[in-house]
């Protein structure tokens, strides 16, 4: 049914016009007395097997939403309502900003792939802390993560100040909070994954983060696939000694190997980052990387490529507390998170695991 109106609507528009049609009706859906429960009793169904812990956190599930679908957080019921067990916002920068001028989002849908060059288009962080305060929080409201980034026109020297005038406004709202230093869409961001800067970074933002709230607001950093092995090392003892609570991995990619869409079609599509399937396999390396040097303490959230439970599952065995997805949700639409779910309850049943967080890290002994 997705499939039809994929090929026959959303595959004609423009992909950004398309995302924000599908996300109205979404926000629209979830408005409706009623319409919600309905929606969320179908494609939302909750296994209480599923249930896990992650951060400190308690989640319905271990699949969330991936940054960069709601940048606002405009529509976070919604997207729960889908079936998603936590949903990340942003990013969200110090200043708002309009991005990268259009076209900026592509399909290679051969790939099952898509390429953006967004340029954190968003509303600054004062208004989404408003937005996200004005939320009523109650015990079913949705796990938040809250991802923040730099502003564009902020020297790489000022990054801080940005990521901190970021965190003393939305750490108060966050579930849990992202330092993203790893989007290929904003000039020079990724620099600052080199250790040097990332600790000192991370160091101020937790200090941030603890003067305005009085609980541990999580805070995690988001990498790079493209990152040299030994980079992925040196942030995971960093991470590790600057007491970190995780990392997420992986951002998209600059990389365009292996990929079916011709070349002259991706020449022409040109920069931003390459998300989806062809993410897979170095999404799940970094993933074992991480593991193998953290050995479960800190958790890892692994993004990149997961398209079907059987993926999610395995991220699962080889390490990862949580899953996230976005570029699969575009091609499988809304009942993506359903089989998943359905999915992950049956594997984990069959494995015998008595809970996912049993069953984290145990790929070496399945
Ligand atoms: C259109 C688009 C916009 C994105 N924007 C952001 C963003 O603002 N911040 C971020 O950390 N990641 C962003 N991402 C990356 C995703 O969160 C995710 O890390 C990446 O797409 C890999 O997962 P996937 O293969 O399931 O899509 C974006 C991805 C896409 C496709």
């Amino acid at each position: 049914m997705y499939k039809l109106l994929f090929d026959l609507v959303f595959k004609k528009m423009d992909p950004e016009k398309a995302h924000h049609l599908a996300f109205f009706w979404i926000r629209l859906a979830a408005s409706v007395p009623g319409l919600r429960q309905l929606v969320q009793l179908v494609l939302a169904p909750r296994d209480p097997a599923l249930r896990t812990t992650a951060l400190g956190l308690d989640l319905p599930g271990p699949f969330g939403l991936g940054a960069g679908f709601d940048k606002n957080g405009i529509g976070i019921d919604g997207l729960a309502m889908l079936g998603f067990d936590f949903v990340e916002i942003g990013t969200v920068t110090g200043e708002p900003q309009p991005g990268n001028p259009a076209p900026r989002l592509f399909r290679l849908v051969e790939d099952r792939a898509l390429i953006n060059r967004m340029g954190f288009n968003n509303q600054g962080s004062a208004r989404v802390a408003a937005r996200l305060a004005g939320r009523a929080r109650t015990t079913s409201t949705p796990v938040v993560g809250v991802n923040i980034g730099k502003t564009k026109v902020v020297e790489e020297a000022d990054a801080t100040e940005d990521y901190l005038k970021s965190t003393r406004r939305l750490a108060p709202h966050a579930d849990y909070l992202v330092v993203n230093v790893s989007s290929p869409n904003t000039p020079g961001l990724r620099n600052l994954q080199a250790v040097q800067i990332l600790g000192p970074l991370l160091w101020d933002v937790r200090k941030a983060a603890d003067e305005v709230t009085a609980h541990h607001v999580p805070l995690l950093v988001k990498i790079a696939p493209d990152l040299a092995d030994e980079d992925i090392d040196e942030i995971a003892d960093m991470a590790l000694t600057l007491g970190l609570d995780g990392i997420i991995a992986t951002n998209t990619t600059i990389g365009r190997e292996g990929l079916r869409t011709s070349a002259s079609r991706v020449e022409e599509i040109g920069m931003g980052g390459l998300s989806g399937a062809p993410l897979k396999a170095r999404s799940l390396e970094v993933l074992q990387r991480l593991r193998a040097r953290t050995e479960g303490r800190l958790a890892i959230v692994s993004v990149g490529g997961i398209e079907t439970a059987e993926d999610a599952w395995q991220r699962i065995l080889h390490g990862a507390d949580l899953v996230q997805g976005y570029s699969a949700f575009i091609y499988e639409g809304p009942f993506w998170m359903r089989r998943v779910h359905r999915g992950l309850s049956a594997r984990l049943r069959a494995s015998g695991h008595a809970s996912i967080a049993d069953a984290v890290g145990t790929a070496k002994a399945s």
